[in-house]
């Protein structure tokens, strides 16, 4: 029996030495030097060359080592038997709270001006937008987007969420599945935190940045492919928006070439919202890779119909 910890960008060796710490005893390899195929039961992948999975006869479970799982589900070699799972790691979805409340106030704030601003030693006050006048509308209300929630409403902005389906938290408007719309006409700051699904790919496009209330902002904190490219730029040169802070591209790293980058009203941050710490995210393995061995059920499952 062996975990096997797998990806093409990612040093997992703090997540080996995490997963040791709490057990001496694991036998852990780290992709591409694997002791023997045929041991591994448990993979831990992240952004991982595609159709290596067909190799471990023995696979049961693969967890994602984040929240996100749009990078298994289109991988052919991973068996129809072989649960996957995810980490839902609290210090993860903390690190989200605080990213969102930063780049929303940084931006209704006018940041990235008095930083261009400062270049030039130019001294200009500019009028910013009250967080009391302005609506958040955060599309997806799971792990993340429930708890950024709470969040910004805990630090005095309304806030409002649209998920698949009904859902009930404290002083937020909720919408679910078709109410988008009402959704939309009641938002300033839209906030992606969906998961990448067929139904939310290409999902932020000109029609949902028409709809939104003016002024406008958009953060996507979820995946560059909900985000049509050219649709942005767009909805920022014919003013339909205001600003836009983006932490995911359909791109990483966003290539040198892109025209995102010379944008004065787009914000771009590399893939760094919410990173997992091996240390939490050990324990979190862990306890799914026992949970497999005795039989128990797996935490954080992936619904495979539903995509996420
Ligand atoms: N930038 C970063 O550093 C970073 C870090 C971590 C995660 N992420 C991204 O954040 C995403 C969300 O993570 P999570 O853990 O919060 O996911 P989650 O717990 O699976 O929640 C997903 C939410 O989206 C809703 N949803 C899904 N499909 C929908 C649709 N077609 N229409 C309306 N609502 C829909 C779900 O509705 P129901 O509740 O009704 O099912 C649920 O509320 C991840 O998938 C990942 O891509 C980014």
């Amino acid at each position: 029996m062996s975990i096997l910890l797998i990806s093409k960008t990612r040093d997992m060796k703090p997540f080996r030495d995490a997963l040791l710490d709490l057990d001496n005893n694991l036998d852990v390899d780290i992709w591409p030097g694997i002791k023997s195929n045929e041991r591994v039961n448990f993979a831990v992948a992240w952004n991982h060359p595609k159709n290596q999975f067909s190799n471990f006869p023995n696979l049961r479970v693969i967890s994602s080592l984040g929240a996100g799982v749009d990078h298994l589900l289109d991988d052919e070699s991973i068996g129809k038997h072989v649960v996957l799972t995810r980490v839902v790691a609290p210090k993860l979805t903390e690190q989200m709270c605080d990213y969102a409340t930063m780049t929303i106030l940084n931006m209704i704030r006018h940041t990235q001006k008095y930083t261009y601003q400062q270049e030039k030693a130019e001294w200009n006050p500019i009028n910013h937008f009250s967080k009391e006048n302005l609506n958040i509308g955060i599309m997806g209300l799971g792990q993340l987007g429930k708890r950024v929630a709470m969040r910004l409403i805990n630090n005095g902005f309304k806030v409002s969420g649209w998920s698949k389906s009904e859902k009930s938290i404290p002083e937020v408007r909720t919408f679910k599945d078709k109410e988008l719309d009402s959704f939309l006409a009641t938002t300033n700051v839209l906030v992606c935190l969906l998961p990448l699904t067929s139904d939310t790919e290409g999902i932020l496009d000109l029609n949902i940045f028409k709809n939104l209330a003016k002024p406008s902002f958009l953060l996507n904190v979820a995946r560059g492919e909900h985000l049509v490219e050219e649709d942005l730029i767009y909805a920022l040169d014919m003013n339909l928006l205001n600003h836009a802070t983006l932490d995911v591209f359909q791109k990483e790293p966003l290539p040198d070439s892109h025209p995102f980058w010379g944008r004065d009203r787009i914000t771009i941050t590399p893939h760094i919202a919410s990173l997992t710490d091996p240390a939490e995210s050990a324990e979190l393995i862990l306890d799914n890779y026992k949970r497999m061995l005795s039989g128990q059920k797996l935490l954080n499952t992936v619904d495979l119909d539903k995509e996420y």
